[in-house]
């Protein structure tokens, strides 16, 4: 499988992917973020296009199929310590995801992974998260996190086969289109650096 680093042109299948993997939430912040003329879509491009902040193509790994992303991971190291200055600063919905982030400074983060349903189950989320893996250790970092919907059978079901362990749970706040309820779970893998 041939996973690459996205690019600054990538960035519209980007928004599209980190949507996915994201459950609505994203669209729902970037609606709030709109100016005239503005969709929610051209938000999430323009801040997937920016060099810096965690959702920058420029901590994306991509499979393509000629000029489109079909399957899309983005992770990067979180800060240690990770300090939350103020949680009411912060979009309520989003609230849970920080504290849970919080729990685990340090480690290597899947903010996303999402693949285009037509190419499901070809083993391309496999494929990234591995990629993901080796890009930790080329970092230094022996410890993977992630945050998943418990009710997110399929993707929990992959993180737990690829050995990942919940640590911690928070209650998923509701918001327009929310795909799942239940709660957003932390999970953990610890890596070998060998
Ligand atoms: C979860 C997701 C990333 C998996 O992507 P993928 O590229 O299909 O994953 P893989 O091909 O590596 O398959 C993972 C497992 O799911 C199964 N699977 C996934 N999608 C499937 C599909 N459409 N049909 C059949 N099986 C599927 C595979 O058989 C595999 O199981 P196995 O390891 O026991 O063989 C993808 O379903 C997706 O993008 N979902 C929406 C976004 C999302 O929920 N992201 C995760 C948020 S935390």
């Amino acid at each position: 499988m041939d996973i690459q680093n996205a690019k600054k042109e990538d960035a519209k299948y980007l928004a599209f992917l980190i949507n996915l993997a994201g459950e609505g939430i994203p669209h729902y912040l970037w609606s709030g973020m709109t100016r005239s003329g503005e969709t929610p879509s051209d938000i999430g491009i323009q801040r997937a296009g920016r060099e810096d902040g965690g959702f920058s193509y420029t901590n994306a790994r991509v499979v393509k199929e000629g000029a489109d992303v079909v399957g899309m991971l983005l992770s990067y190291r979180l800060d240690d310590p990770y300090i939350i200055d103020n949680l009411d600063d912060i979009p309520e919905v989003v609230r849970p995801l920080v504290v849970l982030e919080s729990k685990a400074p340090g480690t290597w983060y899947v903010n996303a992974v999402a693949t285009l349903a037509s190419h499901r189950g070809q083993g391309i989320a496999t494929g990234l998260l591995k990629d993901a893996e080796a890009k930790a250790i080329v970092h230094g970092v022996t410890r993977m996190s992630l945050i998943v919907a418990s009710e997110n059978q399929l993707a929990r079901g992959l993180y737990l086969g690829l050995g990942y362990e919940t640590r911690e749970t928070l209650p998923v706040v509701d918001y327009p289109g929310c795909l799942h309820g239940g709660s957003w779970e932390l999970m953990v893998k610890e890596l070998s650096a060998a």
